[in-house]
């Protein structure tokens, strides 16, 4: 073994991916993981830039592993990740105790510029961006953390540039993998024993349409619905201008294809919309989740939100608001307006007042609260299939998630992870569900 390394992820679903891939390449290369950063012999931070606040967070570690770096000049301090891409040769310039920036482009070579900075003992950056056809980083990485569910990359980047992200920026343009090498993958996976598959790309609505030839979204989902030994498919995450008619005819059709979305609407105005470059209008928005829910009747829906993105008037506000109401989400994410330059809201006029955003997040998170409490109670007492995958934070317990992706917490033993199990739902709590298994 040539060492110990720990890995912290910040960020969304595609970090903790890609944070899985770098502790297989890692492994791979004769390291081991620890979850104790006190005996590790090399720190990785895989960063989010999405909220100032987020980049904050990674300078402010990297202060804080100073220290150590002081006591133990040996351990590799390393960046990867939003924050890596964005900063690239600033953070190790503000930070001279940090070894290695990788951008998001470069993390499959996490190995190899380990032993750059082993050797030569010096800072290390590497912030290009790749957009050769085949880079490695989509070549298939097993095997995954969990035994139940996989994360399946199935392109990276952005192309939207809605006025606040950044995350065009950050992960560069969009790339879709080969369906075959990703339907391979999913195939491998499910060998592993792995029941349920998680989709992942920014914008997974437009899969393919980079790739001449290339099958669409909507076909992608039909062939891995297919795989034997799939019992859940799920993706995320999805652009609402993008929901194509095929792809809700799948989401009536496909089996294994949960009754779950995560459809960002990030404000109710029309006029906000318009601001943010989001190429779709209220009612647009609204159509899509009738058709959606016209096919799956219990489709559960969540959302993203942003408050007091610049020029929002209480007006403006008050249509998210009701657009909540209209709805009905299952649960939502919100989020204060954050600048994030280069991305172009940086620069418009009316920017809202902190008070005033954390108000208005209040007032929005109140106002969603029974929602989600009335649509949780309305499951007590009905039976529901839940796939058990950890143990639950309480002893001799287990935790799964029904396929509308909420959590329950069973008592079971531990044999039993992996297995899917009827529930018997005895009790909503604000953020899961309790039952009792009855097969
Ligand atoms: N690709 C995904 C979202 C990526 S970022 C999508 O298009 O839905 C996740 C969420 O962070 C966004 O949906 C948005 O609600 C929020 N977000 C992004 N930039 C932000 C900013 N500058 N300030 C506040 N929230 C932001
Ligand atoms: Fe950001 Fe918009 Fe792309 Fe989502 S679709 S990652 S919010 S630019
Ligand atoms: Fe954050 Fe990067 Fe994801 S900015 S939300 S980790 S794509």
């Amino acid at each position: 073994m040539k060492g110990r390394f720990f890995i912290q992820t910040f960020g969304c679903q595609m970090n903790v991916h890609d944070s899985e891939y770098m502790a297989f390449l890692l492994e791979a290369n004769g390291y081991r993981q620890t979850n104790n950063p006190k005996e590790a012999n090399i720190i990785l931070l895989n960063t989010c830039a999405v909220r100032q606040k987020a980049e904050e967070k990674v300078y402010s570690l990297l202060g804080r592993l100073k220290p150590l770096k002081k006591k133990r000049p040996e351990v590799i301090i390393g960046v990867t990740g939003c924050v890596a891409q964005k900063e690239g040769q600033r953070i190790l310039e503000r930070m001279p105790h940090v070894d290695l920036v990788l951008g998001t482009h470069q993390f499959y070579r996490i190995a190899e510029f380990i032993e750059t900075v082993k050797r030569e003992r010096q800072q290390v950056c590497c912030t290009e961006f790749n957009y050769q056809l085949e880079p490695p980083q989509r070549v298939i990485p097993l095997p995954r953390q969990s035994q139940v569910r996989a994360y399946v990359t199935i392109m990276q980047g952005c192309n939207n540039f809605c006025t606040y992200c950044i995350v065009p920026y950050v992960r560069g343009r969009e790339i879709s993998r080969k369906s075959q090498d990703v339907i391979e993958e999913v195939k491998r996976l499910l060998d592993m024993g792995i029941k349920e598959v998680i989709l992942l790309g920014q914008n997974v609505n437009s899969y393919g349409k980079d790739r001449k030839g290339e099958i669409s979204f909507a076909e992608l989902l039909r062939r891995i619905d297919k795989l034997p030994g799939l019992k859940r498919l799920r993706f995320i995450t999805s652009h609402p201008k993008d929901i194509s008619e095929e792809l809700i005819q799948a989401f009536g059709e496909l089996e294994s294809l949960c009754e779950y979305i995560h459809l960002p609407a990030q404000s109710g105005s029309d006029r906000i919309l318009k601001l943010m470059n989001r190429k779709y209008t209220r009612s647009e928005y609204l159509r899509k989740i009738e058709a959606l829910r016209k096919v799956r009747p219990n489709l559960a829906i969540s959302t993203d939100l942003i408050v007091g993105f610049p020029g929002e008037t209480e007006e403006d506000f008050k249509q998210t608001l009701s657009l909540l109401k209209e709805v009905e989400y299952d649960t939502i994410f919100a989020f204060k307006y954050s600048d994030r330059p280069p991305a172009k809201a940086v620069n418009f006029k009316g920017k809202i007042p902190e008070d005033v955003k954390k108000e208005r997040l209040e007032e929005l998170l109140e106002f969603q609260a029974p929602i989600t409490q009335r649509k949780n109670q309305a499951l007590e007492g009905k039976v529901v299939e839940v796939l058990l995958d950890t143990n639950s934070k309480r002893g001799n317990q287990l935790s799964g998630r029904t396929r509308c992706h909420r959590v329950v917490n069973v008592a079971a033993p531990k044999q039993l992870i992996g297995q899917i199990v009827q529930v018997k739902i005895e009790e909503a709590l604000a953020h899961s569900l309790r039952g009792r298994i009855i097969n």
